[in-house]
């Protein structure tokens, strides 16, 4: 692989301890994926920050950069902690919990990243750019920004997204180059989509079919940001689809040829049954909204449900801190908590400890959710729209 002067001293250690061991971990990956040189990035969202998910190894990792002086040289994001860094205690999370993950956040601060945690960076100041390289982590935002925005990244693991921050760059390879963004198998949509769980179902059901293949949605006539994303977390979940087109919806649809492409159908039927074999549950014992992280329109159309009402069980909704803040002065928190709904952020029901919480039933309208619910938080699911899902939690 090309190096740059600047490149050789640090795999030299002419830098430090940290670059060089980071920059190595670059150059291992480029030269595993056959990359011809390292290129720039605009910016970067890490994964591993849940203590839930990292450990005490994982911590004393982070401590131990963080001690050295690492500095992050792009715009870096988090993926979600395993708790709210502001309402823990509130919201019954365990303290000694609470006072790992706190020494996590507080490391990676010192690394100079941005200390908020969300799935959702592209709604919360870290945007993207049509045709920008970048290097993120969580398989999500992942699909969203290469699919949606026309990003491009690679689905990074937690190590070499940090690398790429701390090193400012990414091996070129994989979907950063144009041959490896066209699509592989056309999906006609003949189901009718109408609710954003519709999205999360087709998701779901695509994800398990085309598996690490780029799909080519025909037939979706319409569908917003908030659809897109759960369509793409499902399909990255089920299957490992890092980027997907939409005819008319997303931007790179245009530029791709589907001549000869295999068809897979999607009729209602299908969707029918992706809702049958996802609910595992009857009863919620708590609806968590807000995978990936909700928009503001999504905790407004809560709120709108909500207002004047009472629950007899919670509903929660994830999102970012900077969306709860919008919500705050919206008076859309408000809303929710009158009727004893909370909004959640800088977390996640996935990599939070909800089992330990005592809850046992999950109600989600997101595919994606509905996925990893079972096995990483031993959860029954219940996966529904929010209109029913809402109905199922009033008094
Ligand atoms: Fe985000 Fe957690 Fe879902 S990271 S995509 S809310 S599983």
């Amino acid at each position: 692989m090309y190096l740059t002067k600047e490149q050789e001293k640090m795999v030299d250690g002419e830098k430090g301890e940290v670059l060089e061991r980071m920059f190595r971990l670059l150059v291992r990956l480029g030269d595993i994926y056959g990359a011809d040189k390292m290129i720039p990035i605009g910016s970067v969202q890490v994964a591993g920050v849940s203590f839930k998910s990292i450990g005490n190894p994982g911590l004393n990792f982070l401590e131990d950069y963080a001690k050295k002086g690492a500095k992050v040289k792009v715009l870096t994001y988090l993926n979600p902690a395993g708790m709210d860094m502001e309402d823990w205690k509130e919201l019954r999370f365990p303290k000694d919990f609470a006072e790992k993950q706190i020494r996590v956040m507080n490391a990676f601060g010192e690394m100079g990243i941005v200390v908020t945690s969300t799935c959702t960076p592209y709604l919360a100041g870290n945007l993207p750019r049509f045709g920008e390289h970048i290097a993120w982590s969580e398989s999500s935002a992942v699909s969203f920004s290469n699919s949606v925005i026309g990003a491009r990244t690679n689905r990074e693991g937690g190590p070499s997204a940090l690398a790429a921050a701390l090193c400012g760059v990414t091996p070129n390879y994989g979907l950063h180059l144009d041959e490896n963004r066209r699509p592989h198998v056309i999906i006609k949509v003949n189901a009718k989509l109408k609710s954003n769980s519709d999205f999360g179902a087709l998701g779901y059901f695509v994800g398990k079919q085309v598996k690490n293949k780029i799909p080519y949605f025909e037939g979706i006539k319409e569908a917003n940001t908030d659809q897109l994303k759960a369509l793409g977390a499902a399909m990255a979940a089920s299957g490992a689809v890092a980027l997907y087109h939409a005819n008319k919806i997303t931007p790179e649809a245009s530029l791709m040829s589907t001549r000869g492409l295999e068809i897979i159908d999607v009729e209602d039927e299908e969707l029918k049954e992706t809702y049958d074999k996802l609910n595992t549950g009857d009863r919620p014992d708590i609806v968590i909204l807000g995978c990936p992280h909700a928009s503001l329109r999504e905790i407004s159309s809560l709120a709108d449900k909500l207002k004047g009402k009472q629950l007899k069980r919670p509903i929660w909704i994830c999102t970012s801190r900077m969306m709860k803040e919008a919500a705050n002065r919206m008076g859309f928190t408000k809303i929710i908590e009158k009727a004893g709904g909370k909004i959640v952020a800088d977390t996640c029901m996935v990599v939070s400890p909800i089992a330990d919480m005592g809850y046992k039933t999950t109600g989600v309208n997101s595919g994606k959710a509905a996925n990893y619910l079972p096995g990483f938080c031993k959860q029954k699911v219940v996966f529904n729209n929010l209109d029913e899902l809402v109905k199922g939690q009033l008094i």
